[in-house]
């Protein structure tokens, strides 16, 4: 029997406790769903402002998850992965044990609890060095780390559970960027913003040349909202970049809008051999026919002058912007050396 179309109500959030999950459950929240988080708190103690509201959060490692703990959602927006590319370079099986196994096992369990949609966090980052000038979703797929990678063999695996009874989704979202509870100061603009307020200058180790397809966090909880209340036939099995085509922007681009934002700022470009020259516009036009009501409301600026007043609210020094708890990497790297988790990734004392 085809699925009945029907507004879901009861929202299980896997990753609650990251940069965009931290502004995405309050925010769904705020919208009337019934939310629920999952998430094994890799980043509790990262906090760089306070959480907008509490959200009651299942504290358990995806890997371990039971049809059981998923029983009674309508919907699974999953988020939680190891989300950074040099992170597939520390320990590449763990980004393919979480992001690719531990995907398509959650999904497996949500099928057989019953749970209807699967909304899939992805990344435009798949697209790789995109030869095509604007890399839309039928684009060749040019993955180049271990990451990246994770999100194209986890979108191939769940689209095979596709079927009447379960409609994965597939949300490839640009380099998100904007103020969360749990800041990431690894994602471009961000940085960049961190290091403007803080030092006074932005240093650019490229030419500045390369284009990301940036996207607010706010507006990243908007588009997945907008996806989660689709009728069925709009977003079974499909990929969508999600993000505005004005929204693709080079690294030049958006270090000349954060100098404009910080007052006294100066811009050094050091275009430096093996700098990271990754490259692709995206192109957005499947994601505005499909939905043509919803707009991105955020443009950099606009972010550049949320992120300054925020920064400057809280007196953000040097020090913070180069703490390890706001670079998912560094902070991964302190927890295994400091012994907390263990060589799986998995808490230390909870295996024990
Ligand atoms: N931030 C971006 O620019 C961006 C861009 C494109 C796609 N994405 C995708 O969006 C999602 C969220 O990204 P983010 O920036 O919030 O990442 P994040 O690192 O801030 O948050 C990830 C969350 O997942 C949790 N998690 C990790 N492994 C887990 C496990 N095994 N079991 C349970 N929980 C686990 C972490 O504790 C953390 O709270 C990821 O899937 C990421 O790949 C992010």
């Amino acid at each position: 029997m085809t699925q009945v179309d029907s507004k879901p109500e009861r929202i299980l959030i896997t990753g609650n406790n990251g940069y965009i999950g931290s502004v995405m459950g309050p925010w769904f929240k705020r919208a009337g769903f019934d939310v629920v988080g999952l998430d094994s708190n890799l980043f509790q103690q990262c906090s760089l402002v306070p959480d907008k509201d509490n959200i009651p959060t299942i504290e358990k490692d995806l890997r371990e998850v039971t049809p059981r703990d998923l029983d009674g959602f309508d919907a699974i927006v999953h988020l939680a992965a190891l989300s950074n590319d040099p992170i597939g370079n520390l320990r590449e099986d763990w980004t393919r044990d979480i992001n690719h196994t531990g995907s398509v096992r959650l999904a497996r369990c949500a099928k057989q609890a019953g749970v209807k949609r699967f909304v899939f966090s992805s990344s435009c980052i798949m697209y790789g060095m995109s030869e095509v000038a604007e890399a839309n979703e039928d684009a060749p797929l040019a993955p180049q780390t271990e990451y990246a990678r994770s999100k194209v063999t986890a979108e191939a695996a769940l689209s095979e559970l596709a079927d009447d009874s379960f409609s994965p989704v597939f949300c490839r979202n640009g380099t998100v960027y904007g103020l969360s509870p749990r800041m990431r100061f690894d994602t471009v603009l961000n940085n960049l913003m961190g290091m403007a307020v803080s030092a006074g200058r932005v240093q650019v180790f490229s030419d500045g040349t390369p284009w990301r397809p940036v996207v607010h966090v706010q507006d990243v909880a908007r588009s997945f909202q907008t996806i989660l209340e689709a009728p069925r036939a709009d977003i079974h099995d499909q990929a969508f970049n999600m993000g505005a085509d004005h929204l693709n922007h080079q690294i030049a681009d958006l270090a000349r809008i954060v100098t404009e934002t910080v007052p006294g700022c100066t811009l050094e470009m050091v275009p430096q051999p093996g700098a990271d020259q990754r490259t692709y516009k995206a192109g957005f036009g499947k994601f505005k026919r499909t939905f043509p009501a919803f707009q991105f409301l955020w443009t950099p600026r606009d972010g550049a002058r949320e992120l300054y007043e925020a920064f400057t609210r809280i007196g953000l020094t040097a020090a913070d912007f180069k703490d390890k708890r706001f670079t998912r990497l560094h902070w991964l790297r302190h927890l295994i050396d400091s012994g907390q988790v263990d060589g799986q990734l998995r808490w230390a004392a909870m295996a024990a």
